[in-house]
């Protein structure tokens, strides 16, 4: 397999990135992650310091560890809605779908095709994560421009120590977070979010912007959905 020829561009990019949680067996050609790594680290990052680091994890041994902390953790999320699973069944559609695959990667992640681990210099930057996460979303989004998924998957981090060990990681750096990645058997967007009107003030805080108040809350779909869909 080697590149998808046509790149979405920029707009279908971004307005259709939604966090994908599961996943073909199929695996990820090393001229695909590449690109990948190679995108992520275009981000700008403090002082330019670049520490962020990865680690792919693809040993089956590794991800059936995270595997098994993802569902201890799983098992304490579900927790919250008390000792009866069916009561997700009556959350909102959206809440619902997300947490169901949330439940399945869970269960799956042994079976991903790479689990991308996060690092960075430890107490290295005056706004922790700031100079790690722009490397992490360039990463998820030339994902899902390549035709593959992901997201933020953070909860075997409850075992975080051991993590590190396993990986051999030096003490002087920490875990932000694990990205699962792989081609996804869902489909990509589109992301929905709450409306610019709600979330951009001018000059103060909850002036409205009346050029946001008057455009649609689902956004400027036409920007970049194909115009039949
Ligand atoms: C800092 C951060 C941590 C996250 N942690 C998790 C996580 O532990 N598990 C998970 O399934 N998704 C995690 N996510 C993904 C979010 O749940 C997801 O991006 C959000 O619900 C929006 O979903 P959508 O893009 O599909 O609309 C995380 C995202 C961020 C930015």
């Amino acid at each position: 397999m080697s590149l998808p020829e046509a790149d979405p561009g920029l707009f279908q990019t971004l307005y259709t990135a939604r966090a994908l949680r599961r996943f073909k067996p199929d695996p990820i050609p090393d001229e695909v992650l590449f690109q990948l790594f190679d995108a992520a680290i275009r981000a700008p990052s403090g002082q330019n310091v670049q520490d962020w680091r990865f680690i792919v994890i693809t040993s089956l041994e590794v991800k059936a560890k995270l595997q098994e902390w993802a569902e201890e953790g799983w098992g304490r999320y579900q927790a919250r809605f008390g000792d009866d699973p069916a009561a997700i069944d009556a959350l909102p559609r959206s809440q619902r779908l997300s947490l169901r695959s949330v439940g399945h990667l869970a269960h799956h992640l042994a079976t991903v095709p790479a689990v991308v681990c996060v690092t960075g210099l430890k107490g290295r930057h005056s706004t922790p994560g700031g100079s790690i996460f722009p490397a992490v979303q360039n990463l998820l989004l030339t994902a899902r421009a390549l035709g593959l998924g992901g997201s933020i998957f953070n909860l075997p981090l409850g075992h975080r120590d051991e993590l590190m060990e396993m990986l051999e990681l030096p003490e002087n750096n920490e875990i932000y977070c694990l990205l699962p990645i792989g081609y996804p058997t869902d489909r990509h967007g589109p992301v929905r979010r709450k409306p610019v009107k709600q979330v951009v003030f001018m000059d103060k805080w909850q002036n409205p912007w009346p050029f946001a108040e008057q455009q649609p809350d689902e956004g400027w779909t036409e920007r970049w959905a194909p115009p039949n869909s």
